[in-house]
């Protein structure tokens, strides 16, 4: 009987496991969402069982929390804009981080016995010192998970300036942090006393908080996406930490998972926009509005506009179509009618297939997201990598709502900020049309030399509503 949790435990973790695997595909992440669903179900059960003595009074808190909790993120879950996720899981990140803040806090004050294997096989022995690097591990880390993930959303719902705070030395400052606090957690571990060592254990607390809004604030522009994945990666670490601390395997293992795919995300995005690791953690990208030259000599270029009947002229005449959906179609909600445009192309024998960009929109598969939710068949969306040599033989390359992932000067102007991010090569197609609002710039805030291209035409306006009418156009 006593095992039944561990076995819950251990088939949970299992659940975590294949859940990740589930959210690698599209195909299968619905599945992966309904596995980390079930795992995360058994182990709240599995942990309430394993409570020994509870109070009725404790166990209605216990289970008003979890009910108040869940009803708060559902609600909040089920309300939130596709454009505005990345704020509400950068906010999430943040729970994690002060939940790790305040568990290290309370076993510190009401400690619990910790478990140390010894050579006769086992025992269980309270182990102080152990337990000490835990609590300010994981007070260290989930404090600046927690200011860090704040600011992350602040930054990100365009509440504290996106660009980035670039204090007189402060790389010198964080590394008078990170050894500030490195020397008062061996002070805090010496210290015997309980409410002695509460002062060290606090001042962990502040400077890992100040550490976090420091770290965040060098942090901007084009490199808040891998700031949010290694906000999640630290959140993990956090989580890890609390299961030592606690003590409870799972939440090691869970957290552990947590921390290592959200890291291993953050490669892969640092690896998509050219960037190395530690340069975005260094922060200060950002600071610059795009090259000088290149902004003064725009302002001279001439561009050529469209509209949506001459779109869908030039699209009827395509027999290669490659469509680059970015940021402006999540916040237009034009995949749906799109979807429409594909279908009438491809009764007419033209190839319609759609790029993406690794960090188009603004989250992590933000654009596998809408599209699925249109119901684009996943064998016509392709990924950066396994399209971009087919723009010099694709007649029409429609650009909706992109602008960043599309910019030639992050191939060929080392002045610009985006330099160096491998981009959709649209320009060498034999026509684009670029469907946005105006002229102004995208997420990086630097001007974009393909819409002055001759083979460009752009066609102003929503994107939803510029779809709907060359959609009607087509039909017509
Ligand atoms: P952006 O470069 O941000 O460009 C989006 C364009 O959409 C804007 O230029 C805007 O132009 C247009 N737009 C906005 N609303 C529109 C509407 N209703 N109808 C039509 N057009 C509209 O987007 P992108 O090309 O997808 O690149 C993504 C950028 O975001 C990159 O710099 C990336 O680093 C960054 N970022 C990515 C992520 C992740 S993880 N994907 C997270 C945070 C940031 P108008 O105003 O002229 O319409």
């Amino acid at each position: 009987m006593a095992n039944i949790p561990l076995m819950a435990w251990l088939v949970a973790g299992i659940c975590f496991i294949l859940s990740l695997g589930g959210l690698s595909q599209h195909e299968t992440a619905r599945r992966g969402n309904v596995l980390g669903i079930i795992g995360i179900s058994l182990a709240i059960i599995a942990a309430l069982f394993q409570i020994e003595s509870i109070d009725a009074a404790v166990a209605v808190l216990l289970i008003m929390a979890i009910g108040i909790g869940a009803l708060i993120g559902s609600v909040l879950a089920k309300r939130v804009e596709m454009t505005a996720m990345p704020q509400l899981v950068a906010i999430l990140h943040s729970f994690v981080g002060l939940a790790a803040v305040l568990v290290g806090l309370s076993v510190y004050l009401w400690p619990i016995g910790h478990i140390v294997i010894d050579g006769d096989g086992g025992t269980i022995v309270h182990h102080e010192m152990i337990q000490k690097i835990e609590i300010v591990l994981g007070v260290f880390i989930g404090g600046l998970t927690f200011t860090g993930s704040i600011i992350a959303w602040g930054k990100l719902d365009g509440k504290v300036d996106s660009k980035p705070l670039l204090l007189p030395g402060r790389h010198f400052l964080n590394l008078v942090m990170l050894l500030s606090c490195a020397g008062i957690s061996i002070w805090f571990i010496q210290i015997e006393s309980v409410w002695l060592g509460l002062v060290p254990l606090l001042l962990v607390m502040v400077i890992s908080f100040i550490f976090g809004i420091h770290m965040v604030m060098a942090i901007g522009g084009a490199d808040m996406p891998v700031v949010v994945s290694m906000l999640n990666s630290y959140s993990g670490w956090a989580a890890a930490a609390t299961g030592f601390m606690l003590p409870n395997d799972l939440l090691i293992v869970t957290g552990a998972l947590v921390g290592s795919s959200g890291a291993i995300l953050s490669y892969i995005m640092c690896h998509a926009m050219n960037r190395s690791f530690i340069s975005v953690i260094a922060g200060g990208f950002g600071t610059g509005t795009g090259s000088a030259a290149s902004k003064g000599d725009a302002q001279e270029l001439s561009y050529t506009s469209i509209d949506a009947a001459g779109a869908a002229d030039v699209l009827a005449e395509a027999s290669e179509v490659i469509v680059i959906p970015g940021y402006g179609m999540a916040v237009a909600q034009a995949q749906h009618p799109i979807l429409e445009i594909t279908e009438l192309l491809k009764k007419r024998g033209c190839r319609t297939r759609f790029a993406i960009h690794p960090v188009a929109g603004r989250l992590p598969g933000h654009m596998n997201v809408l599209l699925a939710e249109a119901r684009v068949p996943y064998d016509i969306v392709l990924e950066m990598d396994e399209i971009n040599e087919d723009f010099p033989e694709t007649d029409v390359v429609l650009v909706i709502g992109a602008n960043d992932i599309v910019n030639p000067g992050a191939l060929d102007d080392p002045a610009s900020p985006i330099y160096g991010m491998p981009v959709l090569e649209a320009w060498k197609a034999r026509q684009v049309i670029v469907l946005k609002r105006s002229m102004g710039t995208g997420y990086s805030g630097v001007d974009n030399p393909l819409f002055y291209e001759e083979n460009t035409d752009m066609l102003f306006g929503d994107a939803k509503k510029s779809v709907d009418d060359i959609l009607h156009s087509l039909r017509g």
